[in-house]
């Protein structure tokens, strides 16, 4: 095992992001504690056509957890310290709004201040467009308390030609905030692996 993560999926679009991190950490033998929000649910079916069954199944090495299990270990301090970091991808402007302010509605929420609060590594991948000064606030808010603030923004430079690579470099930016090594996207003026 490489050590444990918290992944968290909220009701943004962009659910791919999380399912994708779910893959690849999995295969990548991190332990994973997964939440994932009501609305995240709907979207995961939306966009898609993922079940609770279907993720249940596909992944039965994953520690699912209760958006409203307020009491599980992850909740508290004394646990969290001991994980890599908190990913939550995507993250609703909701969800953001309540880390930001420590208004604390579910599992989520809870998990964001008490990384925040104890200076566990937690990012925040972003979906909204556009963004208004009070998500805008929000994020200054949280990036100020230690957050990575992370938008679902792909770049081009590596002149992608499927989706597939729009993703995998989203991703890959989320596994660099935490210092994961992948392959996931060609880094600048690297070929086949090695710097140039
Ligand atoms: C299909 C669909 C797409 C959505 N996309 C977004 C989005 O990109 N960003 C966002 O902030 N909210 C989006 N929402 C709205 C959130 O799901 C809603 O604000 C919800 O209350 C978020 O709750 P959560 O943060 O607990 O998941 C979307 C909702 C649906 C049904």
């Amino acid at each position: 095992m490489h050590g444990k993560i918290v992944l968290c999926i909220t009701g943004a679009s962009g659910v791919l992001y999380g399912y994708r991190l779910l893959q690849v950490l999995t295969s990548m033998s991190f332990e994973i504690d997964l939440v994932v929000s009501s609305s995240g649910w709907v979207v995961l079916k939306q966009e898609l056509d993922i079940t609770k069954g279907d993720l249940l199944k596909e992944f039965p090495q994953v520690n699912f957890i209760s958006e409203k299990d307020i009491s599980s270990p992850i909740a508290s301090g004394s646990r969290l310290v001991r994980y890599k970091g908190v990913v939550i991808a995507p993250c609703s402007m909701s969800t953001l709004a309540h880390i930001a302010n420590g208004t604390n509605q579910n599992l989520i929420h809870r998990v964001g201040e008490v990384a925040l609060k104890e200076r566990v590594p937690i990012l925040l991948l972003l979906r909204e467009a556009p963004y208004s000064l009070v998500h805008l606030e929000n994020m200054l808010k949280v990036a100020r308390a230690g957050a990575v603030v992370m938008p679902a923004s792909p770049g081009f430079y590596h002149k992608p030609k499927e989706m597939q690579e729009l993703i995998d470099f989203v991703v890959g930016k989320a596994l660099d905030c935490l210092r994961i090594e992948h392959g996931l996207y060609k880094r600048w003026k690297e070929s086949d692996g090695v710097d140039t």
